[in-house]
């Protein structure tokens, strides 16, 4: 069974990177010469994933525009004869790559935005990436994931092991090991103090859900900070089905925070295939 649908909950304000988001989404920041919902769209394509589901607010436009044919730089770009360039627009969006939108039109959050995709998304299993957590993995991330589905048929929760000081900024699960990359949860809780943290495996923006999530999001009360949380509607679905968390191999950078935005720029530019080694050169001459 492969997971064929994405949700990307790209409706929120952006207020951490005020002003850069004043007109702009977060999501069209660029992480070297890429905006970030870039880099989420493509984990999910090479992991199999075809239709693309953005939830989408007011001010998201740049990102419908930036997954749409740019008619006018391509016909200019095919004129000049300048085909490299043309090969890096037309990869946006590959041709057997379906973007489709559907409007949040309040900020509820996490687990009302996934709800909003409910009706797109249908009885399949589905993935759902938050585009601030940049994921670096080879693999990439979503695909390790969709292993894992195949295998275990069941949801799955991306996790990496969190500082205990910052337990209050993650949805945090507790549960048994399975083997060294497992866990089977037993219990999430979304956004503990250090003190009612019941471990410290955090989850990351990648997520594999089954359907049944969607009534027990609905089920839900208001969570912390006064919103429909996902997590709350993952509680909701471990009491009826299996759902796994897994240790995936790899990076996030938390591209959320200017910090872990800026950590992201630098390490991807110091990959970058043509950049990289002058990059590099310059950042040594800046220790001097
Ligand atoms: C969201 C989720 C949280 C998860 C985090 C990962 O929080 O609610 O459970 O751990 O993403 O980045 P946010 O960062 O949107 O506040």
């Amino acid at each position: 069974m492969p997971i064929k649908k994405a949700i990307f909950p790209v409706a929120g304000l952006g207020t951490r990177f005020l002003p850069a988001t004043k007109a702009q989404p977060k999501e069209m920041l660029p992480v070297v010469d890429k905006p970030l919902i870039q880099y989420a769209v493509e984990e999910a394509y090479a992991a199999g994933v075809r239709e693309m589901i953005f939830v989408t607010g007011r001010h998201k436009r740049p990102i419908e525009d930036h997954f749409d044919l740019t008619y006018e730089l391509e016909v200019a770009l095919e004129q000049a004869g300048k085909e490299e360039l043309l090969a890096v627009v037309r990869s946006v969006k590959p041709d057997d790559m379906e973007c489709v939108y559907v409007r949040q039109a309040q900020a509820l959050g996490l687990g009302h935005a996934v709800l909003c995709g409910r009706r797109l998304v249908g009885q399949e299993p589905f993935a759902v990436l938050l585009a601030d957590d940049l994921m670096v993995g080879d693999p990439p991330v979503l695909a390790q994931m969709v292993e894992q589905f195949q295998e275990w048929r069941t949801s799955i929760l991306a996790v990496q092991e969190v500082p205990a000081e910052h337990t209050g900024r993650y949805g945090i699960v507790d549960g048994s090991a399975i083997n060294e990359r497992l866990v089977e949860v037993t219990r999430i809780v979304e956004k503990p103090a250090p003190q009612d943290a019941p471990s410290n495996l955090g989850v990351a923006g990648r997520y594999i859900l089954t359907a049944g999530v969607f009534d027990e999001i609905m089920r839900q009360p208001k969570g912390v900070g006064g919103e429909v949380q996902l997590t709350d509607g993952i509680a909701g679905l471990l009491r009826r089905e299996k759902v796994l968390a897994y240790r995936y191999h790899g990076k996030r950078y938390d591209c959320g925070s200017k910090e872990g935005f800026l950590q992201a720029n630098v390490e991807l530019a110091l990959q970058h295939p043509t950049l990289g080694a002058g990059f590099r050169d310059y950042l040594d001459r800046l220790k001097l």
